[in-house]
């Protein structure tokens, strides 16, 4: 399905990855996409210029503005996948323990920690990340397998998570039925790309190093976002994306944001282990993070 714009230019629905809103369209360059902005969700717009000030600015897709498009509106982004040619592949990683903000309601908060207990709790995000959503070759994972088996542990990560996304052709198989750490997709005699994997933990490194410079605020249920073609020596991605939860309460100017940075820093720590394994012989780490309250 496309779509044309009054400029000319022509969009087609985005393939997403993860995400629990409105579909996003790609132009069919593949070098920008249109995010729908709904009632409060200026405010993501307004943290693209925000943050765009901080340490955090190199790691955002290019912000282009705010468009109409049908009677919509939407942000315009730099594609995550551009540049990149034949099959890519995406892993979508939310960052934090805690997802509402200090100032959320007493509902929202409610309906959050109750989903926090029922579905994460034994997942890696008591360590501050999850996967969110995750796609290459036959393998999709998405809120529906994910909730369905618990999400993933924290060593699956390195157990099969990494290996799967760092795949070469064809790459692994699609998710079996089977609750977290119990079931795993098979790898189909695939190629790891490993010096990849080291380049990405100097990238999540340098990330993590400017969120602890601070940022002016707090983030919370943003997303790192991995795109790669699928192939060894391919191009690869990482940016921060899905700020619509950023907010700069006066009193927090300054003040590091533990939930993301304690959640990014066992991210790295847990990639970092990974990559210094020998294949095969991943021991995860032991990882602390705070409370969500
Ligand atoms: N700039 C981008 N380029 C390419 N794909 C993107 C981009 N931003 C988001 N996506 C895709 O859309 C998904 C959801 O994006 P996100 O901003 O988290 O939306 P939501 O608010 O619906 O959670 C991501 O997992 C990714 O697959
Ligand atoms: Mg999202």
């Amino acid at each position: 399905m496309t779509d044309n714009r009054e400029d000319g230019s022509e969009w087609k629905v985005l393939d997403k990855a993860g995400g629990a809103h409105e579909p996003m369209m790609i132009n069919l360059e593949g070098t920008r996409v249109l995010k729908q902005l709904e009632a409060d969700r200026t405010r993501e717009a307004f943290a693209y210029q925000e943050l765009s000030k901080t340490a955090l600015g190199a790691f955002l897709c290019p912000f282009y503005g705010v468009k109409r498009l049908n009677e919509s509106e939407y942000m315009e982004l730099g594609s995550a996948y551009a540049g990149m040619q034949g099959p890519t592949a995406t892993m979508d990683i939310k960052i934090g323990k805690k997802t509402w903000e200090d100032d959320a309601s007493p509902a929202k908060v409610a309906k959050e920690s109750k989903k926090f207990d029922e579905v994460y709790s034994q997942s890696s995000a008591m360590d501050g990340f999850r996967v969110a959503g995750m796609k290459a070759g036959a393998l999709v994972l998405n809120s529906g397998n994910l909730k369905a088996r618990f999400s993933l542990r924290t060593e699956e990560f390195g157990g099969w998570l990494l290996p799967a996304f760092l795949a070469g052709p064809p790459g692994f198989g699609p998710l079996p039925a089977g609750n977290a750490g119990l079931s795993k997709p098979d790898n189909q005699n695939c190629d790891i790309d490993r010096v990849a994997a080291v380049e990405m933990l100097q990238k999540i490194k340098a990330i993590s190093a400017a969120a602890e410079s601070g940022f002016n605020g707090t983030l919370r249920a943003s997303s790192l976002l991995f795109t790669r073609e699928m192939r060894l020596g391919g191009r690869w991605a990482i940016h921060l994306i899905d700020l619509a939860h950023y907010s700069q309460p006066s009193e927090n100017v300054g003040i590091r944001d533990d939930n993301f940075c304690d959640g990014l820093r066992n991210f790295v720590q847990m990639w970092e282990m990974w990559c210094n394994d020998r294949p095969g012989q991943w021991c995860p780490p032991r990882l602390c993070c705070g409370a969500r309250k």
